[in-house]
């Protein structure tokens, strides 16, 4: 079984081929981006279990890409200071950790920020002009340097689950007719060339896959921009979907598997799957059949973040010489 075989990305190892997915945890309690306590503990527990990699939640890249009031950002130095701690306490652990940087556009919920997109379909959101577009794809760049700064092995550019990036990928919210029209990824493109002047580790690029809407995008559609992605230099393909359309979608175990499996066809590039998986037989599965390269749990990691640990232990990979003793004693009790 691969799935606890170390893997490369770029110059950076993992130790195994298990993510925790990224999630909003809506804990930035007053409304200013800034991690607390909770942040610390709850990114150290996930260190504590010891998957390959972890991918911190969607956090700004400026002030008007908050998904919510409560989200995190990077582009204040009071946020970064407080960022700094989660970083070096998580890597008192033998992780990989990432940060998934964002701008959610008009889905942006902050109260009292702009709101902008491709195109000014909603009431409220405002058409990015070109000077607009501009700062997002500086303040992608800076945000990408002050990770660096800060220690993250790598970056996530968060361009799914129709936050801006994806809003201008997508046709459904795309009907400009400048340069931003008439190529939908040149925006991604544009984010993707800044972060990568600034960030010498992995770059990884989380994609919707499928919209599940006619007149949204589709995987062919998506295999063009990991092809894209591809050239340009990215590490991982995250591979995701939905977001844009208000299509209810139709969620079952392993669901968004083969839209990373399809991408494989496209690209050397490692994808990484995420969605419902909750099983060891299903992870290594996928992990050993060669239809994603990394699997990233989110919520089955939330409430059991010691999962991995526990199948490590099964396995006879932990021992008493190589585990605190609080927690060998702790997995033992499972016997
Ligand atoms: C509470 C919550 C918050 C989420 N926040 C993010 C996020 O910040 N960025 C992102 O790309 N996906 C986000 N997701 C999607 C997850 O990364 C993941 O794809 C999804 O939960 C499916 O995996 P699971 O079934 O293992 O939880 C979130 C999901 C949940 C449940």
């Amino acid at each position: 079984m691969n799935v606890f075989e170390p893997m490369s990305l770029k110059k950076m190892k993992i130790a195994n081929r298990v993510g925790v997915a990224p999630m909003c945890t809506y804990m930035c309690l007053r409304k200013d981006g800034v991690a607390q306590d909770f942040h610390l503990a709850h990114y150290t527990t996930f260190a504590m279990g010891q998957p390959g990699l972890i991918i911190q939640e969607a956090t700004s890249v400026n002030e008007s890409g908050y998904i919510s009031d409560y989200c995190l950002g990077i582009h204040q130095p009071r946020q970064r200071e407080a960022l700094k701690r989660v970083v070096d306490s998580v890597h008192a652990y033998p992780v990989k950790f990432g940060i998934q940087l964002n701008h959610a556009g008009a889905k942006s919920n902050k109260s009292g920020c702009r709101k902008i997109s491709a195109s000014s379909l909603i009431e409220g959101v405002e058409e990015a002009s070109l000077a607009d577009i501009q700062k997002v794809i500086s303040d992608f760049e800076s945000a990408a340097k002050w990770a660096r700064q800060l220690g993250y092995d790598f970056v996530e550019v968060h361009s799914a689950h129709g936050y801006l990036l994806n809003q201008f990928l997508s046709p459904l919210t795309n009907h400009r007719t400048d340069a931003y029209g008439q190529d939908k990824g040149l925006l991604l493109q544009q984010v993707v060339e800044a972060v990568l002047k600034e960030f010498d580790g992995p770059v990884f690029v989380r994609l919707s896959g499928e919209e599940y809407a006619d007149d949204g995008r589709h995987i062919e559609d998506t295999l063009e921009t990991v092809k894209r992605l591809d050239r340009l230099g990215v590490s991982l393909i995250n591979m995701s979907s939905g977001g844009v359309s208000p299509v209810a979608m139709n969620v079952f175990p392993m669901y968004q598997v083969n839209l990373a499996t399809q991408a494989k066809s496209v690209t050397a590039l490692p994808l990484a799957t995420a969605g419902l998986i909750t099983q060891r037989e299903q992870i290594a599965d996928i992990i050993d059949s060669g239809k994603a390269d990394v699997v990233l749990l989110g919520r089955l990691l939330t409430r059991d973040p010691f999962f991995l640990m526990k199948w490590r232990f099964d396995l006879g990979l932990i021992s008493k010489e190589n585990t605190p003793n609080y927690l060998f004693r702790s997995l033992s009790a499972m016997k």
